[in-house]
């Protein structure tokens, strides 16, 4: 029998309590060992609560006691569950977090000091929550050069987008709908303005690379300006709108970026809607491949950490060679990346066609009615010579007191 602590007993980490109990058998067979909870860290007590008996609330009580071999950490933000992780490591303790913004920022020292005392640091519920992809990416694709992962990453934007898109909600009242079925955060902030994707495309961008990305060096767009227009316009072009952390690699070079991206019915991330995420990833040898599922939620989010406590289980002595080095991977600018590029302009199309033309060629023009308007879409164009040539289109329009309304990179 296997001694572990949880640290952290809010959604999660009731959530992973829940599992191990649901699936104890399933869990002990897969260990070869069962998993017996010794402690869970919290500030609250729960009184009549499962674990109520297992409440400390002094962290040394876990560190120091040599019969735990297993911590999770599911406490979520940097402090204290960065220095709390970093003494279980230094004491020889495997962890299985679920902290994204834990791995993202301190992922390069955990890892190292997991190698240094030969135990395992394991993240896999920090990505897509119940979908698996780290171990994807370290075991069954190991043979593999990958050339890009896109993602939609972020189930509470997934959810905006797909009200706005369905039902022609505007993103405020999408927002509002979230919160009050309790997907999105009081503050939205993080996920809104993409910081949660950015977070978990540079952590899945260092796993396929092997070097240390930082998320600070990823341009990072949200979908705050994101309109109920806009999606009147994609449903005339039978195309939808998503959050999309994406990483091309390209030699030695990586392309990486999170914004909203206009994809086309046959693109396959067009069908994941709601709170799911789903993970396309392109190999040099396999092609594609796409993982979907629960990308957030109290059990889906735990079964991740418990397989991830299996893994640690079955590598109790020995330390598994995943994640990335301290070598700096760089990002490559932005605008060197190649889109199509979907641009609202207001006024009629037909006073302005020769300057649509004259600055981006024939493009698909798409004119609604009811609307002093139209949008055009790009051919596939580096993001820099766009911009050169939006930015003569828009001395052009305000010439004409007309302008730019909108820019949505597409596929
Ligand atoms: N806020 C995140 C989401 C939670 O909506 O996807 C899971 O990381």
């Amino acid at each position: 029998m296997i001694k572990v602590a949880i640290m952290g007993y809010g959604t999660i980490g009731s959530g992973v309590c829940e599992v191990l109990e649901s699936n104890r058998e399933v869990l002990a067979r897969a260990a070869g060992q069962e998993l017996d909870i010794k402690y869970v860290l919290d500030l609250r007590d729960f009184p009549g609560s499962p674990v109520e008996k297992k409440i400390v609330h002094d962290f040394d009580v876990i560190c120091r006691d040599p019969e735990v071999k297993i911590v999770v950490e599911t406490m979520g933000g940097l402090e204290p569950a960065y220095s709390f992780v970093k003494a279980c490591l230094e004491a020889g303790k495997h962890i299985a977090t679920s902290n994204k913004a834990l791995v993202a920022a301190h992922g390069t020292e955990l890892l190292a000091i997991a190698r240094k005392k030969q135990v395992n640091f394991l993240f896999e519920a920090s990505v897509g929550g119940g979908i698996p992809i780290i171990r994807p990416l370290y075991r069954c694709l190991m043979g593999e050069k990958i050339k890009e992962i896109t993602g939609i990453l972020n189930g509470t934007t997934n959810y905006i987008l797909t009200k706005m898109d369905k039902e022609g909600t505007s993103f405020d009242r999408a927002l509002k709908e979230a919160q009050a079925l309790g997907y999105a955060e009081r503050n939205p902030e993080a996920d809104v303005e993409g910081y949660d994707t950015c977070r978990k495309i540079a952590i899945l961008t260092a796993m396929v690379t092997g070097k240390e990305v930082n998320y600070e060096e990823i341009p990072t767009e949200g979908i705050t300006k994101i309109t109920d227009v806009d999606f009147k316009y994609a449903d005339a072009m039978g195309t939808s709108i998503k959050l999309v952390g994406s990483a091309r690699m390209d030699g030695g070079k990586v392309h990486a970026w999170v914004a909203p991206l206009m994809i086309g019915k046959d693109h396959p991330l067009y069908a994941v809607s709601d709170v799911y995420n789903a993970i396309l990833v392109k190999g040099n040898m396999v092609g594609t491949t796409m993982y979907y599922g629960s990308g957030a939620g109290k059990l889906p989010t735990a079964s991740a950490v418990a397989a991830d406590m299996v893994e640690a289980a079955r590598h109790i002595d020995s330390n598994i060679s995943i994640g990335w080095s301290s070598e700096k991977q760089a990002i490559a600018p932005a605008d060197q990346a190649v889109y199509r590029f979907f641009v609202r302009v207001s006024g009629t199309y037909e006073d302005r066609r020769d300057m649509v033309e004259a600055a981006f060629g024939k493009c698909k023009v798409v004119e609604l009615e009811g609307l002093d308007e139209f949008a055009f879409l790009t051919g596939p164009m580096k993001r820099s010579g766009f911009m050169e040539n939006l930015e003569i289109l828009k001395v052009e329009l305000t010439a004409e007191y007309q302008k730019v309304l909108q820019v949505i990179r597409a596929e």
